[in-house]
């Protein structure tokens, strides 16, 4: 399939936009400082917070887990069974696991949760960080998936 560009010169800091590319919705987050400042912190909660195990080009590293920190980018699928994940930046939310729950993704068929970078969080039952596609960018704003 052709690559998929999007503009994000509008995305506001805490915003996510959905764009499709190859019929699969991915995940666009403008992330805050505040959000990245978190990422680290939550190591010890996650499966796989490195990555090792999970989905993402070579060029993708670390916890953060994107080209420019501030813009996350992935395939909005939940690695367990495929359903979509909502997005709940909210900090601390009681019913997403209270205080270690520093915001992130939520998948509503069965539980799963993932931080602000797509990382699987322990106990539920996906087991590998939301699959972040190839992507470049173009030029400062345009995003170019594919
Ligand atoms: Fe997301 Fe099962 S499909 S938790």
């Amino acid at each position: 399939g052709a690559p998929v560009k999007a503009d994000i010169g509008k995305l506001e800091p805490g915003q996510m936009v959905v764009v499709e590319w190859r019929g699969k919705p991915v995940y666009v987050v403008h992330r805050t400082p505040e959000m990245l400042e978190a990422l680290p912190g939550l190591d010890g909660n996650l499966k796989d917070p490195q990555s090792e195990i999970s989905s993402q080009p070579a060029y993708i590293t670390g916890e953060g887990r994107a080209i420019r920190p501030e813009i996350f980018v992935a395939v909005g699928l939940c690695t367990h069974l495929g359903c979509a994940p909502k997005y709940r930046p909210e900090v601390g939310a009681a019913d997403l696991g209270g205080d270690s729950w520093m915001g992130g993704f939520f998948c509503p068929c069965h539980g799963s949760k993932f931080d602000l970078a797509g990382r699987v969080y322990s106990g539920v039952p996906a087991s590998a960080n939301l699959e972040v596609p190839p992507y470049s960018y173009e030029s400062e704003n345009v995003l170019v998936i594919g």
